[in-house]
């Protein structure tokens, strides 16, 4: 399974005959490698309506006829902007989807969401994904919480977290996280797209390894970790 991270919250994952995309933020992102119209997947994740998460969303939805995974309110937001009603798989916290490939888990964030046109986003979430037989958590844009030890039960492959702090956990939480979550790896999101959320990935890391079971994996916009 491969992670390319496409900067930000934006990741492209590749299964073996899927290609899956999270939150498409890529057009005006300083920091995305490739443009919106360049990428492409089966099924499209949004995790909540902030613009860093769904500004592409739309398009490519549209564009690559993908499976989208939302919210309810936001699915309705994407109907609203053209996306076909038939290929979005509206759900909500707590809630899970079973598919020929695996099942995709809607999990609580403490954050907020509301829509670049200032509508009601419904709560926002991350995303569990089970497939190949690997449990992958997307944290997406939360503070850190208790029930991340649940999360990793009964074990974790991989958890992609935040590190930016201001809008999100910060190093110190994500380290926390990773201990409540007990991931095998680990990878950072979430920061140095704009100088409020720039962070020494390098200390992450150390603190990871000082701190935590997990390995640590620090990728630039456009690199690829093989999740074996
Ligand atoms: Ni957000
Ligand atoms: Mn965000």
């Amino acid at each position: 399974m491969r992670f390319t991270w496409l900067g930000h919250n934006c990741w492209q994952i590749g299964l073996a005959d899927r290609k899956l995309l999270l939150d498409p933020f890529l057009n005006d992102s300083p920091t995305a490698p490739m443009k919106a119209d360049a990428v492409d997947c089966d099924e499209l994740l949004v995790s909540h309506g902030h613009f860093d998460h769904i500004s592409d969303a739309a398009a490519i939805a549209k564009r690559t006829e993908a499976r989208v995974f939302a919210n309810f309110e936001v699915g309705e937001w994407l109907k609203g902007q053209g996306v076909a009603e038939s290929r979005i798989e509206q759900m909500n916290l707590g809630g899970g989807v079973d598919l020929p490939w695996g099942r995709v888990t809607m999990t609580i964030a403490h954050h907020s969401s509301s829509l670049p046109d200032g509508s009601y986003g419904g709560n926002p979430a991350g995303f569990l994904i089970e497939a190949e037989e690997k449990r992958i958590y997307l944290a997406c844009d939360t503070a850190l919480f208790l029930e991340m030890k649940m999360l990793g039960l009964p074990r974790l492959d991989l958890a992609i977290l935040p590190i930016g702090d201001r809008f999100t956990m910060g190093i110190n939480q994500s380290v926390e996280a990773t201990l409540l979550l007990n991931p095998q790896h680990v990878l950072p999101c979430h920061y140095n797209t704009w100088p409020p959320i720039a962070q020494d990935s390098q200390q992450w890391a150390s603190a990871i390894l000082q701190k935590t079971a997990a390995e640590p994996h620090i990728l630039a916009p456009g690199e690829t970790f093989e999740l074996l």
